[in-house]
């Protein structure tokens, strides 16, 4: 049986937000350092609490949670409520009960929790990219000890939040162009996967019959997004925890990726270059600002969803 993988999850819980959390706090696999929040679906002061709210029903009031940046590197703060409802928690409207955030810088507390760590460490980012951004610019010393940063965020086809963009990078297109030309090594569980691992009407009720209250929470979240887009349900950010738990059910190829931050149409933009010929284009035309990333496109969806119901419903 090997260790449990050491890993921070970084997070603006956020409805999907929640069942990554509940799968991180769970799970025997994983390690779980460190939850850092960030502003990303809704405030940061709903992040924190929510993620608290959620941690602390998962019975992991030992879990460090961080309070990250308020606003993005350089734009605006865009909300999405109308996904995640005006609590950001699927309108549950839960509070900790106890549960406190941490004190601490949360760039200082991750740079702290990696130097230190016998085991390289797993990033997960299921937000924006900002309190990475900022950990890899004050802290570039952690890259050495750092296994791999899984990103859900970007795309290599079309966007969400814009017809073009996935909303994690659209959100801070400055802070994911740190990441992205950081010389750490990515996985992009982007929207051409993002989608695909579901949860049926049957799921919910079974989470929502549940003895287990961080079951019958997630049930309540999950019930709360049916109603808006219907069933199946996406456990989306989740996804990318179930990558890090179990990577053969993740399809990925390796390509040249760069990040859009001018301000037209295509700011936020995750630029995937598969042309199966780039190798040979003449130097010029090659995709500038790139690195190879990790580009997960497909996913053994029923897998995923086994793997993280099996976990919810019996821990
Ligand atoms: O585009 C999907 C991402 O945006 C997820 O992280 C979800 O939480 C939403 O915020
Ligand atoms: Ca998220």
């Amino acid at each position: 049986m090997n260790s449990p993988i050491p890993i921070i999850l970084d997070v603006d819980t956020g409805i999907d937000d929640a069942f990554a959390l509940l799968l991180a706090a769970k799970h025997p696999g994983l390690n779980l350092l460190a939850v850092s929040c960030v502003d990303g679906n809704c405030p940061l002061v709903n992040v924190v609490s929510n993620t608290l709210s959620v941690l602390e029903t998962a019975g992991r009031m030992d879990v460090p949670v961080l309070i990250g940046a308020n606003k993005p590197l350089a734009s605006e703060s865009n909300y999405a409520l109308a996904v995640h409802g005006t609590d950001g928690l699927g309108n549950l409207n839960l509070s900790p009960k106890s549960m406190k955030p941490v004190d601490a810088d949360a760039s200082e507390f991750m740079k702290d929790l990696i130097l230190k760590s016998a085991e390289p460490i797993t990033l997960i980012a299921v937000a924006p990219l900002t309190n990475i951004a900022l950990l890899f610019q004050k802290f570039p010393e952690v890259k050495g000890n750092i296994e791999r940063l899984v990103i859900m965020g970007g795309s290599a086809s079309l966007g969400n939040a814009t017809a073009l963009a996935e909303f994690n990078i659209w959100h801070d297109p400055e802070a994911a162009q740190i990441v992205f030309s950081s010389d750490v090594e990515i996985t992009m569980y982007g929207l051409d996967v993002f989608y695909d691992v579901h949860l049926s009407a049957i799921d919910i009720r079974k989470l929502q019959e549940s003895e287990l209250l961080p079951a019958r929470i997630a049930g309540d979240i999950g019930a709360f997004i049916a109603n808006i887009l219907g069933y199946p349900i996406t456990l989306g950010d989740a996804g990318a925890v179930c990558a890090v738990i179990d990577p053969l059910g993740l399809k990925v190829e390796r390509f040249p990726t760069a990040v859009i931050t001018d301000k037209g149409a295509a700011r936020g933009m995750t630029v995937v270059d598969r042309r199966p010929y780039r190798d040979t284009v003449e130097n010029e035309r090659a995709l500038a600002d790139s690195k190879d990333v990790d580009v997960a496109l497909g996913v053994d969806g029923a897998r995923y969803s086994k793997l993280w119901l099996e976990t919810i419903l019996n821990h």
